[in-house]
């Protein structure tokens, strides 16, 4: 595999741009749900500036009142050059792809695409809690087949329940999470080639949330589910949201495989009446023109997790992690803390610092929690110096 070079010349890490008192004046979901004294380290928003490209693309947006609705497929053509060159996949057929609000409206459609009411849903937890909610809101079951012990996936319980989803002849789906969100797993091309086997034999679907894709560090590679042999049949749901910050700018893209292009073609065309056409150009721009910006943050965010293991190390020491190559999550294993099934719930009331609890990833999460890397150095010390004050103060820390 060859490194991916990483351009950071010229530009910031954009981790460090921003005072804890500037992020303090913002009014989304990170910043708004607790109380001041509290350190918000939880949910998937940067504390990053937003890359200039996007910034000018959305300003002159608004300076020339370009806020009706979208046209054309400027997005899709932004990812294809952007998978090309990042992925060394040049196979994104822009014909092959459908805007959709967000990428887990998107999945719900995909889903609603290759399954029926009640069929089967495949997932390994411990996992980002809406793919259960989601795949319930969409009217099918879930089916687990957990990640092994060391966060990969287990491909044994993943063929023995793609035999069991489908033994009675039924319909099913894999809800791929490619890097996987909360572990950071970055899957490789041999396991994505096994799950495509797997999915051939036994004629399940999979649909692969690809979000955190550009979002992968140092040796490792982001490997496109479409792009493996056999993964032809697959759908993916691609989006600028997490590697730029965009959530508040939505829009998503859904990808074909040359074997799905007539199912995605199916996807009802009132679904593309949800993306904001704002979003669109945002996102089209963090594509086309933000990859400097991408890099840096890159650097950024591999020294983060450098600092979080030696921070961890000599403040939490029963604390086990174990850094991922993707995502700016890190999944920690505080069972050893002795704050039961919700440390994180003990990290809030005793140390005032806020992380997302494990108990809705699902099996595998009780006694984990997710901090956010996407931080300031200063913020991180400070969050991992709150832990330590809270597994304190509980009186659980044993190390
Ligand atoms: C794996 C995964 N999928 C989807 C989302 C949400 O994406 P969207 O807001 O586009 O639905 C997130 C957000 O953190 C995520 O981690």
């Amino acid at each position: 595999m060859t490194r991916i070079p990483h351009d950071t010349s010229g530009e910031p890490n954009p981790l460090t741009a921003l005072s804890l008192d500037q992020l303090r004046r913002r009014t989304s979901m990170k910043w708004r749900t607790h109380p001041e004294d509290v350190l918000p380290v939880w949910v998937a928003e940067m504390d990053v500036p937003v890359a200039e490209p996007v910034v000018r693309a959305v300003t002159e947006a608004m300076r020339t009142g370009d806020t009706g609705y979208p046209a054309g497929t400027a997005y899709a053509e932004a990812l294809a050059a952007f998978a090309g060159k990042r992925w060394d996949w040049p196979e994104l057929a822009v014909e092959r792809t459908a805007i959709v609000p967000d990428v887990m409206l998107g999945v719900v459609e995909m889903l609603r695409l290759v399954t029926g009411q009640g069929d089967a849903v495949v997932v390994n937890p411990p996992v980002y809690p809406p793919f259960f909610d989601f795949v319930r809101h969409a009217e099918r079951r879930v089916a687990e087949a957990p990640l092994g012990a060391d966060a990969r996936l287990d491909l044994d319980v993943l063929e023995d329940t793609f035999r069991e989803v489908t033994a009675g002849g039924g319909r099913a789906a894999y809800l791929l999470c490619s890097p996987h969100n909360p572990t950071g797993t970055v899957h490789t091309a041999d396991e994505l080639t096994a799950v495509a086997a797997f999915a051939e034999r036994y004629g399940v679907r999979v649909v692969a949330d690809e979000i955190h894709a550009p979002l992968v560090l140092g040796d490792a590679r982001f490997v496109p589910y479409l792009s493996v042999p056999g993964g032809e049949r697959g759908l993916s749901l691609m989006s600028a949201s997490k590697a730029w910050n965009l959530a508040g700018l939505k829009a998503a893209l859904a990808v074909a495989g040359p074997g799905a292009g007539d199912e995605l073609a199916r996807m009802p065309e009132i679904v593309g009446h949800g993306p904001s056409h704002v979003g669109i150009l945002a996102h089209t721009a963090a594509l086309r023109d933000g990859t400097a910006w991408l890099d840096a943050l890159l650097a950024g965010l591999d020294a983060n997790r450098r600092l979080l293991t030696g921070l961890l190390a000599e403040h939490v020491p029963a604390v086990r992690y174990r850094p991922g190559d993707g995502t700016y999550l890190a999944w920690l294993d505080c069972r050893d803390l002795g704050l039961g099934d919700d440390p994180a719930a003990a990290f809030l009331a005793h140390g005032r610092v806020a992380l997302t609890g494990g108990l809705p990833f699902g099996t595998g999460g009780a006694g984990h929690a997710r901090l956010n890397l996407a931080t300031s150095p200063e913020v991180l010390t400070e969050a991992v110096r709150r832990m330590a004050e809270a597994a304190r103060a509980a009186g659980g820390a044993r190390g």
